[in-house]
């Protein structure tokens, strides 16, 4: 399905949605950077935290000399932590980044073969699944993938699960996986996170209707659609919306519809579930991982677990 099939099923629906793959354009990969800079938005700090006092703890844990592979890894800011880690313990490091932008690809891969003169980086340009299926192993002892970022929460659960399978699948029995996590929390805190004083967030999330309008035809206004994020609690996910203010129609010329919108009428555009040890465990246990490690930051807000591949 491509973005017009996914938009045309989506706003057709009774409980309209739309996938939050899509919110991933370059001006929406601008404005995901501007969260990250964000006070409210507490992840991309916690994380960077983590990985900068236990990078070499983590390498000593998985083995070496180790080979990076990265899901979505963007610019690998936080990678290099690791990077760095594992150049103190070995001489030459390859590293897989899989990313859909191909961009973000070539940026990252010269930007680290300037600052690392001995590192190999062979990049796939892909969605995760298909990119996780052309990985070959190339003789390092052992391999430690990276999906950090609690990107695993804007999964479905069972997608979150086959994801990891499919992972699971291209690794061998002790090969290692650190999962970046956002732990449970706090209502306030979790929404100010999600709907920043600032708008970056509301300005993110619109940006979808956005993208619509720029290349489908949309006739989307923008300002009539209000951002919203609400913890519940019960699902453990923050649920994030546009609902549109006033009853209204929107055409989208090149996808042949026009939506219909009741005042006070939702579009649910992301989920962002949140983590404990119990449902990490289950979720790893599920697709043949155990786990064997786990770092927090000092105000235990985000968490990165060591997945260990079982036989
Ligand atoms: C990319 N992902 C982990 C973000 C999150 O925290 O769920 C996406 C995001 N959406 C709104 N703010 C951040």
């Amino acid at each position: 399905m491509d973005f017009a099939d996914d938009v045309r099923s989506g706003l057709s629906a009774p409980q309209k949605r739309l996938l939050p793959k899509y919110l991933y354009d370059d001006l929406g990969s601008a404005l995901f950077d501007a969260i990250t800079a964000l006070p409210e938005y507490y992840l991309t700090n916690a994380e960077a935290e983590i990985l900068r006092d236990h990078a070499g703890e983590i390498i000593d844990a998985v083995g070496y000399p180790v080979e990076l592979i990265e899901l979505g890894s963007g610019s690998a800011v936080k990678t290099r932590h690791l990077i760095d880690a594992a150049f103190v313990r070995q001489q030459t490091l390859r590293f897989c980044p899989i990313d859909i932008s191909s961009a973000a690809l070539d940026a990252s891969a010269k930007a680290l073969r300037r600052e690392y003169p001995r590192i190999v980086v062979d990049g796939i340009n892909a969605e995760y699944l298909s990119g996780i299926a052309r990985l070959s192993r190339n003789g390092a002892r052992c391999r430690l993938a990276l999906f950090l970022g609690s990107n695993i929460g804007n999964f479905e659960p069972d997608e979150a699960r086959s994801t990891l399978s499919a992972l699971r699948s291209v690794l061998d029995p002790g090969d290692g996986f650190l999962l970046g996590a956002d732990l449970k929390k706090d209502a306030r805190t979790l929404e100010a996170a999600y709907d920043d004083p600032t708008g970056v967030t509301a300005a993110f999330s619109r940006n979808l209707l956005g993208r619509i309008n720029r290349e489908l035809g949309g006739r989307f206004d923008l300002s009539t659609f209000q951002h919203t994020a609400r913890y519940n609690a019960a699902a453990s996910r923050i649920e994030i919306r546009l609902v549109s203010t006033i009853e209204q129609d929107v055409a989208i010329d090149h996808v042949g519809i026009v939506a219909h919108f009741d005042a006070g009428e939702p579009i649910y555009t992301e989920s962002s579930y949140k983590f404990d040890d119990a449902s990490i465990s289950s979720l790893a246990v599920a697709a043949g991982f155990a786990v064997t490690g786990r770092w927090t930051d000092a105000s235990e807000r985000f968490a990165d677990y060591l997945l260990t591949a079982q036989s």
